[in-house]
């Protein structure tokens, strides 16, 4: 039985809705991961293929959650359980539950790193040191074990925190501050990088498509970047949409925050190829892109110490708005479904993630030779997430509303009740019925290796 009080707590603004969603979307898959993926896949050609699946598939796939979430005013589990009474389609919402565990247990370990990056600019750690230096830097701070784990700990407890104050006091409150305040800190971060002699090579990089670099993998790298950015496939947007109040507009709210989440992913790779190529560093450097090449550029350029601390705030600002996002998933269902109370969820929510989150902090340090299918419980947690359950959650998520909610009930809740204008509908139907699940398909059998391109 559920336990769902009679006023359930709802985001109290436009503002505050996007903020929150935005806030959830942008992330270390926009400031650490989209530069070097798209680094690696020829940038302005990788930035083309993302932005055609942003529009074509990950609004629609949003809209899909919205649709889910608003309709039945309940977690991920609950929603489905209300949607389909007595049908099986709650196993979405469990996979989503799992998925959450999974999500924030690396994702936390990557985002502690950043207060660790955040310190070693406070006390000037970079300085004079060689690139080889500050590559052994990193691999010595990941690979040795309490300072990460004493950041884990740290940054959990700060996700914690905003969690248990609620969704408006809580989520909505701090999105508020925080999301003006990342853009700020960006656009001082670009306007930097590109004043730098030598920036043009990188601006260049990023808006020049050179269409010779695209490849299979190039596709598919962006499907994938765009899942994973946009924080679709695991019910986040269920959940804060279940938050959305009737009268917000749906549609507009999901191309506001795919928006925002594009633009804050091209504003990263503008802060960060103009000064890689300033500086003549590999644009393709892989996943120390960020905590190796970039403190090597921060030590050269003038007023590097401030714009490093300001560049690793940044980072972790981005990844707290979207940690929230990942947490209150497994927070609303403990509440709703196991009848707790707010902070004994997030208590119970926080430490059942740490037992994992642990495991994926030692992966690089005292468990690296644990390995499970081959993989660190990290990489297995990263790859499993992001690589199975995120495709599959986000391809029965649009089977769902296209084939068994239907296109009068998602009509209904998109045009709030026939108030608004939907000229949309058509398309997005065709979309969520044959499209999405077709390229989600796809990417989904090549990433577990089923087909072979
Ligand atoms: N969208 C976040 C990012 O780009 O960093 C990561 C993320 C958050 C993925 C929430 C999935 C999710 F449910």
């Amino acid at each position: 039985m559920s336990n769902i009080p009679s006023e359930r707590d709802s985001f109290g603004s436009r503002f505050g809705v996007i903020a929150a969603t935005a806030g959830s979307a942008i992330g270390l898959g926009n400031i650490w991961r989209f530069p070097y993926v798209a680094g690696e896949n020829g940038g302005a050609a990788f930035l083309i293929i993302y932005l055609g699946f942003v529009l074509l598939i990950g609004i629609p796939v949003m809209l899909s959650e919205f649709t889910i979430g608003r309709s039945a005013q309940r977690n991920v589990f609950g929603s489905f359980r209300k949607l389909a009474p007595g049908r099986p389609w709650y196993l979405i919402g469990i996979m989503g539950v799992v998925a959450a565990f999974m999500i924030l247990a690396f994702y936390t370990a990557v985002a502690g790193w950043t207060l660790e990056y955040i310190f070693q600019s406070i006390i000037n750690g970079f300085e004079g040191l060689s690139s080889g230096q500050l590559n052994d830097m990193y691999f010595s701070f990941i690979g040795s074990p309490w300072r990460p784990l004493l950041w884990f700990f740290v940054f959990m407890s700060f996700t914690a925190l905003i969690i248990m104050s609620g969704v408006q006091k809580g989520i909505e409150k701090y999105t508020k501050i925080l999301m003006p305040v990342l853009l700020l800190l960006l656009i001082v971060l670009v306007v930097r990088a590109v004043t730098l002699p030598g920036a043009s090579g990188g601006i260049s990089f990023l808006f020049k498509p050179d269409f010779s670099k695209i490849t299979t993998s190039t596709i598919l790298e962006a499907l994938g970047q765009a899942f994973f950015s946009l924080s679709i496939g695991m019910g986040t947007l269920v959940t804060y949409g279940s938050y959305i109040q009737k009268k917000d507009n749906l549609g507009s709210t999901a191309v506001s925050v795919a928006f925002a989440d594009t633009f804050i992913a091209i504003l990263a790779g503008l802060a960060i190829f103009p000064a890689v190529f300033a500086f003549n560093i590999e644009p393709g450097s892989g996943e120390g892109l960020v905590y190796i090449t970039l403190p090597n550029i921060f030590q050269q350029m003038p007023g590097g110490y401030f714009f490093s601390l300001m560049f690793f705030i940044l980072l972790g600002v981005a990844a707290l708005t979207s940690t929230i996002s990942v947490l209150e998933v497994i927070v609303a269902f403990f509440v709703e479904e196991l009848r707790l109370g707010r902070k004994a969820a997030t208590l119970l929510a926080t430490s059942s993630v740490s037992i994992l989150g642990v495991m994926c902090v030692l992966s690089t340090s005292s468990m690296a030779d644990v390995k499970l299918f081959g993989f660190t419980v990290f990489g297995l947690m990263n790859f499993t997430s992001a690589n199975i359950l995120l495709p599959l959650g986000g391809f029965f998520i649009v089977i769902f509303v296209a084939w068994y909610y239907g296109r009068e009930k998602a009509g209904n809740e998109l045009s709030n009740g026939g108030k608004l204008k939907t000229r949309y509908l058509p398309f997005y139907m065709f979309v969520i019925k044959y499209m999405a699940p077709l390229a989600i398909a796809f990417i989904f059998l090549q990433g577990v290796g089923l087909i072979k391109l």
